[in-house]
């Protein structure tokens, strides 16, 4: 995540602004579709985090609504756990898409390319 007091200074190439980070709070994820891309937004520990919102286990959109624990989001359906940073599962295993973020004038931007599912 890079954070900016001064868009002119960062390159907004393929950023989308989602919303304004006063609107996330800490631990609690919200959803967004961002280039055709249903993605979950995450504030943990004042950085933000940007996952595919789709769980590729039974592809419910719930990770949004995922708990929180050590760097992970915890799907509330069955517990699959995904990494905040890069959305790979435990062991390395290939998870979920993980969207790089930056927050600029104190909005948030996601930066998402659409990718075709391969389940
Ligand atoms: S749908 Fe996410 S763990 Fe089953």
């Amino acid at each position: 995540m890079k954070n900016s007091e001064n868009c002119e200074q960062v390159d907004l190439d393929g950023f989308k602004r989602v919303c304004p980070i006063k609107n996330l709070s800490e631990q609690n994820g919200k959803r967004f579709m961002v280039s055709d891309v249903e993605i979950a937004v995450f504030l943990v520990n004042g950085k933000v985090y940007a996952l595919n919102n789709i769980c590729p286990h039974q592809h419910t959109a719930l990770i949004y609504d995922g708990f929180i624990e050590d760097g992970y989001v915890i799907c509330p359906a069955h517990g699959w756990m995904f990494n905040l940073e890069t959305g790979k599962m435990p062991l390395n295993r290939k998870g979920l898409e993980s969207y790089p973020t930056l927050i600029c004038n104190e909005n948030v931007y996601v930066k998402v390319e659409k990718k075709e599912p391969k389940w």
